[in-house]
């Protein structure tokens, strides 16, 4: 979780998404919520994911823990830790999901069962799953919780997930999703539901824990600060496809892709007290009539004829080479002179 340290390619990624496309099918016709998205998350990276709601984020990690709703039809491979996710049985996903690969949710009561004390929660998995006695279970509990800062976490084992604040709810939730030692922590929008101050302190605090660089991270967040300040690597969505990706830093200072740009422009930001947020002009796409062309051209401030016609294809976009972007513009490569400013 150090965003000034570059990482070098990782040749065996923990999670490598390619040509992933997902389609509900409705009564009135097929939602294509993720159109050809391809990503991967290096071992010990932190990967931000951003995008417009909508935009298919969710849906695409969902995808990896085989959690969609039955309504789905997928395309494409979701290879996590070399193994392919995309059409395995319950055996197989119940072999990684809750233990190698894990997930927080904006609500922690979507993962934590209401009637039952959280110390059972934590230690059910270890025991039935990783084979530790009971004691060895309850003392890596307590460990877990110690680590998430719950107070006087021993007696807490006998507490209800209700007699916690949202706060430490959500601490709690990461205690629960860093337990078995995962390669991956796929944590969605985690801190949306809790005020200012609480949300800096759960994310300093899932950056603390995952820092031994064991664990991967992806952070999906519609909040572009957090996702500058914690990322090493952002994704940026729209349409249920990837518009750029590159380093989190200097991709915000310098976007290169129209959307992007349009994106910072239209959300608040601590660096830019004072400025005007100007929102995107139009609508997101209708994902049952997406156009051949680029999804973004509609709304594109430097459209061209070649937008509505051929549909972009992801190419490097600045001089450092992980840097991409999925525009037929050229231009943008040196910083904004006003717009961005
Ligand atoms: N079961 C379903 N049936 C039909 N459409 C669905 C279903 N589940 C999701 N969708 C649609 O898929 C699209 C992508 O949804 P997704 O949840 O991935 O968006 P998101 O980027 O996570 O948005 P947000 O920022 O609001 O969480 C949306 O248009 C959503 O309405
Ligand atoms: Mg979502």
């Amino acid at each position: 979780m150090t965003p000034s340290t570059p990482r070098p390619a990782d040749p065996a990624p923990v999670l490598a998404i390619e040509d992933l496309r997902i389609r509900f099918v409705t009564r009135d016709g097929a939602v294509r919520a993720v159109n050809g998205l391809s990503l991967s998350v290096g071992r010990g990276e932190t990967l931000g994911i951003v995008g417009e709601s909508g935009s298919g984020k969710s849906q695409t990690f969902l995808a990896a823990m085989g959690l969609l709703a039955r309504n789905a039809r997928v395309e494409g491979s979701i290879r996590f830790e070399g193994r392919e996710m995309i059409g395995a049985g319950p055996r197989a996903l119940n072999a990684v999901r809750g233990k190698r690969m894990t997930m927080i949710f904006q609500d922690p009561m979507t993962s934590l069962t209401p009637h039952m004390r959280i110390g059972r929660q934590l230690t059910e998995v270890l025991e039935h799953h990783e084979g530790l006695s009971r004691e060895a279970a309850r003392a890596r509990a307590v460990e877990m919780l110690e680590l998430a800062r719950i107070p006087d976490a021993r007696a807490r084992l006998a507490s209800y997930p209700h007699e916690f604040s949202g706060g430490m709810r959500q601490r709690v939730m990461i205690a629960l999703a860093l337990l078995t030692n995962p390669a991956l922590v796929i944590a969605d929008e985690p801190t949306t539901a809790l005020d200012v101050t609480v949300q800096a302190q759960i994310l300093a605090l899932l950056a603390r824990m995952t820092a031994s660089g064991e664990t991967s991270v992806i952070l999906i967040s519609h909040d572009l600060g957090v996702i500058a300040g914690l990322c090493d690597r952002v994704v940026v969505m729209y349409a249920g496809e990837v518009m750029e990706e590159g380093p989190a830093e200097a991709l915000f200072a310098n976007p290169q892709h129209p959307y992007t740009r349009g994106l910072l422009r239209s959300v608040p930001r601590l660096d830019r007290a004072g400025g005007d947020l100007v929102p995107i002009a139009g609508q997101p796409p209708d994902l049952e009539a997406l156009p051949p062309g680029c999804p973004f051209a509609p709304r594109c401030p430097h459209v061209f004829d070649r937008c509505h016609t051929e549909h972009p294809a992801l190419r490097p976009a600045a001089a450092v080479p992980s840097w991409r972007k999925a525009c037929h513009l050229d231009g943008f490569e040196t910083p904004p002179q006003r717009e961005g400013a």
